[in-house]
């Protein structure tokens, strides 16, 4: 089996100000600055993005985005494209996030076109899937994440999976405080990674595969213990450093 270098990556959403993002970033680096320490990234809302890139330069973190335009370029007010990423240095970009997926509308078919369009720039794409609460009820879960992958690997190829990060982030779990128990969030990271082998083994056996909804520091290390999770995606733990601190411990 392949060894799989942890990631953990912070998902700041609509949050912060300078005012708060500013210390917030110094606490993280400066707790971040032993060796022993996953890859840790962090995404940010667009507009900070030039503003933790000079704050991170010279760190190991790296910078990412929450969201990309399917487009290249052109007449779509309002949106960010993958080369303006680029041009900014950013490593990572989160596709598909389940509040673009049910807020924005965003179809397995977009999303598999942002996938793309961030492998393009050589950056690499942290594809979220995950059920709906009625889903799991339903016992279709595994049917769901089965969609939601194969759309993009039908659209982008099995190839461009090389170079890009799953987050399972069952959608029950974010930010409500419900969080997956270890064993039914390796379960599901087993599926994926089968799913994946199907296509290509050395891919599925060498892809990270994060977890997301409700990472807290007291389930962070029984969730990332499990043999298939690879890290987390951590959205409201990531606004407190010392959480967040604690959460990128807990992969050791
Ligand atoms: P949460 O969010 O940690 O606040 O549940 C995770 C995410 O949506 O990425």
């Amino acid at each position: 089996m392949a060894t799989r270098t942890p990631l953990v990556a912070a998902n700041w959403k609509m949050n912060g100000t300078l005012a708060t993002i500013r210390p917030l970033l110094h606490q993280i680096k400066q707790g971040l600055l032993s060796a022993d320490n996953p890859e840790v990234t962090i995404c940010v809302p667009y507009i900070y993005i030039q503003e933790v890139r000079d704050v991170l330069q010279g760190s190991k973190l790296s910078l990412g985005a929450q969201n990309v335009s399917e487009h290249l370029s052109g007449a779509y007010t309002g949106e960010i494209s993958a080369p303006m990423l680029a041009d900014f240095s950013c490593r990572y970009v989160i596709v598909g996030h389940s509040e673009r997926r049910s807020f924005y509308q965003e179809s397995d078919q977009i999303i598999a076109d942002k996938f793309m369009k961030v492998c393009a720039q050589g950056l690499v794409p942290i594809l979220c899937v995950g059920e709906q609460l009625q889903e799991r009820e339903a016992g279709v879960t595994e049917q769901v994440i089965a969609r939601q992958l194969n759309e993009v690997i039908h659209k982008a190829g099995i190839g461009l999976f090389e170079n890009a990060v799953i987050a399972y982030e069952p959608v029950w779990a974010i930010g409500t405080g419900l969080t997956a128990t270890p064993d039914q969030a390796e379960e599901v990271h087993g599926f994926i990674r089968l799913q994946l082998a199907r296509h290509a083994d050395a891919i599925a056996d060498k892809i990270r595969i994060l977890y997301g909804g409700s990472v807290k520091a007291e389930n962070a290390r029984e969730l990332f213990s499990r043999p298939d999770i690879d890290g987390g995606l951590i959205g409201g733990a990531s606004l407190v450093a010392g959480d967040f601190l604690a959460i990128c411990q807990a992969t050791r």
